[in-house]
């Protein structure tokens, strides 16, 4: 028997609000006080699910229409769901993750307008019912992450995961203000963090946010079940 119990954060925002940068920190901060924990990623985190990835993040594949991207984002989901999402949470570990369900509510739906209704049944066929503990929303002005974004894409030598980037200002407004509806629709779930400031001081707001609202660890806990 173990006395843990699994947690789940996501972290969320447009593109260049510095999650990726602030998931790494958490994770170094939790690990430090002797957690069990899993970072991840959507699309991907296991090998089909980033497959999917790489043909979601494609600046060639502009031609994909709204319902194919949507149903590979929830394919890529189902797998990582069923494939790493679950088994860590059920050893008592500490699950964060970049982007996740409301990305598809954000992206999707406000971004591309795609149903609403329709992109929450999706989420719950794909999750099996999973969802976070805990979302951080990383929100910044859409000028301050685009131009974060276009330096990281042109100063990384790797394949150029650019699709979105290529979208327009009046888009990733959309998604900026469909994640900013989400965090005043579930208000218990979401921590909205100022990530127009700097690296360390995001990571000091996130420590503060989060300070309380993990589950305590019982001294002596058991290692994780089988
Ligand atoms: P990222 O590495 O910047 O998080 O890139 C992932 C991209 O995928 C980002 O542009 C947002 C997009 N995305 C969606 O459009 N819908 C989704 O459900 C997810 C998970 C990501």
């Amino acid at each position: 028997m173990t006395n843990k119990s699994g947690f789940f954060i996501t972290f969320e925002g447009i593109e260049g609000c510095g999650k990726t940068t602030q998931l790494r920190l958490l994770k170094e901060r939790l690990q430090s006080a002797g957690e069990e924990v899993v970072a991840t990623r959507e699309p991907g985190g296991c090998a089909i699910a980033d497959k999917v990835r790489t043909i979601l993040l494609d600046a060639e594949n502009s031609a994909m229409t709204p319902c194919a991207e949507l149903l590979l984002y929830a394919a890529a989901r189902a797998q990582h769901v069923e494939e790493v999402i679950t088994p860590a949470l059920r050893r008592g570990g500490i699950v964060l993750c970049d982007r996740f369900t409301d990305a598809t509510v954000a992206y999707q739906g406000h971004g591309r307008g795609l149903d609403l209704d329709l992109i929450e049944r999706l989420n719950a066929l794909a999750t099996g019912g999973v969802a976070p503990h805990l979302t951080l929303l990383m929100d910044c002005p859409v000028e301050v992450g685009l131009s974060r974004a276009r330096a990281r894409i042109e100063s990384s030598a790797g394949e150029r995961e650019e699709r979105f980037e290529l979208e327009s200002m009046r888009f990733h407004e959309r998604v900026r203000s469909g994640y900013l509806s989400l965090a005043q629709r579930y208000p218990e779930r979401f921590i909205v963090i100022d990530a127009g400031q700097g690296v360390a001081e995001t990571a000091e707001a996130i420590a503060l946010a989060l300070s309380g609202r993990l589950p305590t660890r019982q001294a002596g806990a058991d290692s994780p079940s089988s």
